[in-house]
């Protein structure tokens, strides 16, 4: 009820004060021309353009941001990429319409060798930073520490690069390559999750265990198992540790825009974003329907059927609640496990308290068997 009340002020001081603009989409709506100039005038008053949800948009400082965030509100910062929107005439991939898992013996095999005491070590390693802010030194330096890690695992593989994006803030995504095989190999299955965390401020003790050191340590030990066995798909691989999640999508709507500028064709990305929390020792395996790709879904589905024993359950997570929500909105498939379902929410995120005492690397590891399988099976079919 808190939540609510906060959140309806929050919204209703934005959007008395602020009242910029309901965005109009296409027809009918300000110019080009108009829009530009709006968006620098903006810009010039320190405001961000904020969408909560599609048409829905007001320009709020960051002090309404943090508000937000702490109202646990769901939102996109759409200021850099005010036109992202799915365009006609992008490849698409030539992955198979209706996708069933093959389970080829080599996926058992490699998933035997994903360690939950790796998983443990990077989160231990991330959340030991006072911050991973955006904008903070700590933020940068955890995209430094994934970026070594990732190195150090690719070493001497001339087929794997590592390197940062960076963007217009200090901290810098981070993009790990495994190049394909195949006449397809110039289309990408992505696994990605978030680099940064939050706090109640900006200057707050901000571990972000779960949220998302769980996730994004996972995508990495995912990484390592493929890299230290030599595995490489048809289609290229690509996992994503994005900047600037929790202010808004930032570093994800960013590498989302250029991909799609830059015509790449994704066959599937998954978003693993909060995957060690356990709920009254009653571990289930969630999977988001909202915002995200039917077939796709379906098909993650398959796979945690397939490769863990937890139940699956069904759950919704709202507007742009994740790094999937970019990939969505440029037009790109996407799919998003979650460790439970969003009635049985960690209580801890965006808190002090997000530590990794609190969660389970074994439940994490869970996510991260589903996600090499989804790797496997999507770059080589
Ligand atoms: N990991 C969370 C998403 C989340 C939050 C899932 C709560 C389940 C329960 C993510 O990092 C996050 O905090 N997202 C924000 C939205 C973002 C665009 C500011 C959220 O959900 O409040
Ligand atoms: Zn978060």
């Amino acid at each position: 009820m808190k939540v609510v009340v906060t959140l309806a002020c929050v919204l209703g001081l934005a959007l008395f004060v602020v009242c910029s603009a309901t965005f109009t989409p296409a027809t009918g709506g300000p110019s080009d021309a108009e829009q530009t100039t709006e968006v620098m005038r903006n810009a010039l008053r320190g405001r961000r353009w904020i969408e909560f949800k599609e048409g829905e948009r007001a320009w709020l400082t960051e002090k309404q941001i943090q508000q937000l965030i702490n109202a646990k509100a769901h939102f996109m910062d759409v200021t850099d990429h005010p036109g992202l929107r799915p365009i006609d005439g992008l490849t698409s991939s030539t992955l198979p319409d209706v996708l069933i898992p093959r389970h080829p013996e080599s996926i058992d095999k490699l998933l035997k060798e994903l360690s939950a005491e790796q998983i443990g070590q990077t989160i231990t390693d991330l959340s030991q930073l006072y911050t991973r802010f955006y904008t903070s030194t700590t933020g940068v330096e955890g995209a430094k520490l994934l970026h070594s890690k990732y190195s150090e695992f690719a070493r001497n593989q001339s087929h794997i690069s590592v390197r940062f994006f960076e963007h217009t803030w200090p901290q810098p995504s981070v993009i790990a390559r495994i190049e394909g095989t195949g006449e397809n190999a110039h289309e990408l299955v992505i696994l990605g999750g978030h680099e940064d965390s939050v706090g109640f401020s900006t200057t707050g003790r901000s571990p972000g265990a779960d949220d998302d050191a769980s996730g994004s340590s996972s995508v990495l030990e995912v990484f390592r198992v493929l890299a230290s066995n030599g595995f490489r798909g048809s289609r290229s691989i690509e996992f994503h540790a994005y900047a600037a999640e929790e202010v808004g999508l930032l570093g994800s709507q960013a590498i989302a825009s250029t991909y799609q500028k830059e015509g790449k064709v994704v066959a599937g990305m998954m978003q693993l974003d909060m995957v060690g929390y356990v709920n009254n020792n009653d571990p289930v395996f969630g999977i988001v329907t909202d915002y995200v790709n039917e077939s796709l879904t379906q098909f993650v589905r398959e796979l945690a059927q397939e490769y863990t024993h937890l139940p699956v359950k069904n759950t919704k997570c709202g507007y742009g609640c994740s790094d999937h929500a970019s990939w969505t909105k440029a037009g790109y498939p996407s799919a998003f496990p979650f460790e439970t379902d969003f009635s049985n929410i960690n209580p801890n995120i965006h808190s002090p308290q997000d530590t990794l005492d609190k969660i389970s690397t074994e439940h994490a590891r869970e996510f991260a068997k589903v996600a090499l399988a989804f790797l496997v099976e999507l770059s080589t079919q």
